[in-house]
C-alpha cells in the first residue's frame, strides 16, 4: 500500500515492515546497493537484476570520481532510457545514486529504498541529489525526484547504536521545525523512534517539499542545524557523522534563539541536548577549521552573510542572517556545554 501523498507530489511512498519484491519495478531495472545491506536484501529473498552493483560507501567517497565508473558500467551493459535504477542504501548512496540517475542518458527513472534512519526520514525524500567537492558538502548536484520510495523498517535492525542516534537528530529537527517541544523531548528520550514518529516526520517532509521543491522559501527550514552542521562535518573530515553534526548545529541554533531576541528554549531541553552530544566532545573541530566551510556554504549568497534557521518554541523557525562573530560565540558556548557533561 502506498501512502496518500498530496496532489502533485511525484514520488510514491510505501512504508513496510520488511522489504517486499512486489514493490520493485516489474522489468528493465538495475540495482545499486550498499554492500553493508546486501545480506539483509538476500535474507528477504529479494531479487537482483542482471545489472547489479553492490558498493562500499562513505561520506569521504561521496564524489564525482566514485560515480563515473557506475555510468560507464551501465553504458557497457546497454542500460537504456527505459530502465529504472533502484538504489538500496543510506543517505550517501541515495544522494549519489539519484545524481547518477539524473545524469545517465540525461535522466532515467529511479526508486530509493533508504536503509538508514537518516535516509528514511530525510535524505530519501525530496529529490536532493549531490556529491561533495573539496570546498564543501553537496556542492554539485541536482533536484531529481525518485519515482518511488520504499521504507522497510527492518533495515534499521542492521544499524549500529551510533548510526541510529545520529539519524535521530534529523527527526528532532522535524519536531523543532514544527515548534513541537514535547515531541522533541520524547525523541531525545527514546532509543528507537516509533513507526508513528517516522510516519509523522515523513508526512511533514513530503508536505514541505511539495510546497517548495526548489527551496525558494519554506524548504529552507529543513536546513535547521545544517549550516553549522555541514561545516563541522567537513572540518572533522567526516569523523563526525552527518546526523551528529546536525545535532551540534541544532544546539547552536537553539542557543542563538536567545541572542536573536526570540523566545529562548527551555534550559532543560538545551541541557538534555548537550548531554546527548557529549560523547562527541573530543571530535569537534576548532572554530578556525569550521569557519572556511561556513563561508563557502552554498546557502550563503555572499561572504560574511550566514543564513541561519533559528528554532522557536511553540512556533515555526525564523530565517535570520547571522554574523560569523555571533555564531562564534554560540559555538564557544556549545563547545563548553558539550565538554562539561
Ligand atoms: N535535507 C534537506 C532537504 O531535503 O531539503
Amino acid at each position: 500500500m502506498y501512502l496518500d501523498v498530496p496532489g502533485g507530489f511525484s514520488t510514491q511512498v510505501a512504508i513496510l515492515e520488511k522489504p517486499l519484491a512486489e514493490y520493485l519495478p516489474t522489468s528493465n531495472w538495475l540495482l545499486l546497493g550498499d554492500m553493508s545491506v546486501r545480506l539483509i536484501w538476500r535474507s528477504h529473498n529479494m531479487p537482483e537484476p542482471e545489472v547489479s552493483n553492490w558498493v562500499e560507501t562513505s561520506e569521504a567517497a561521496k564524489r564525482m570520481e566514485t560515480l563515473l565508473p557506475w555510468l560507464e558500467h551501465w553504458a557497457e551493459r546497454n542500460v537504456h532510457r527505459n530502465h529504472t535504477l533502484v538504489v538500496v542504501g543510506g543517505g550517501v548512496l541515495s544522494d549519489m545514486g539519484g545524481l547518477a540517475a539524473s545524469l545517465y542518458m540525461r535522466g532515467i527513472a529511479w526508486h530509493v529504498w533508504p536503509t538508514s534512519l537518516l535516509a528514511q526520514i530525510d535524505a530519501g525524500i525530496g529529490g536532493k541529489t549531490a556529491v561533495n567537492l573539496d570546498s564543501g558538502k553537496n556542492l554539485a548536484g541536482a533536484f531529481y525526484h525518485p519515482q518511488r520510495m520504499v521504507v522497510a523498517n527492518s533495515f534499521l535492525d542492521s544499524l549500529s547504536a551510533r548510526h541510529l542516534k545520529s539519524g535521530k537528530w534529523e527527526l528532532i529537527k522535524m519536531a523543532l521545525i514544527e515548534g513541537d517541544i514535547a515531541w522533541a523531548e520524547s525523541l531525545l528520550d527514546c532509543k528507537i523512534p516509533s513507526s508513528s514518529d517516522m510516519k509523522h516526520a515523513i508526512g511533514l517532509k513530503i508536505g514541505i517539499v511539495n510546497r517548495d521543491f526548489k527551496e525558494h522559501g519554506e524548504r529552507r527550514l529543513l536546513n535547521l542545524g545544517h549550516t553549522l552542521g555541514h561545516a563541522i562535518e567537513s572540518a572533522s573530515n567526516f569523523d563526525i557523522l552527518h546526523g551528529e553534526a546536525v545535532g551540534l548545529g541544532i544546539l547552536a541554533a537553539c542557543l542563538l534563539s536567545k541572542s536573536c531576541g526570540v523566545t529562548a528554549f527551555p534550559s532543560g531541553l538545551i541541557e538534555k541536548t548537550a548531554k546527548q552530544l557529549a560523547p562527541l566532545s573530543s571530535r569537534i573541530p576548532v572554530w578556525e577549521k569550521c569557519l572556511p566551510f561556513l563561508l563557502r556554504d552554498k546557502k550563503n549568497e555572499a561572504e560574511n552573510n550566514l543564513h541561519f534557521i533559528i528554532p522557536i518554541p511553540a512556533s515555526r523557525p525564523i530565517q535570520q542572517k547571522i554574523s560569523p562573530e555571533v555564531l562564534e560565540s554560540a559555538f564557544a558556548k556549545l563547545f563548553f556545554m558539550v565538554n562539561s557533561h
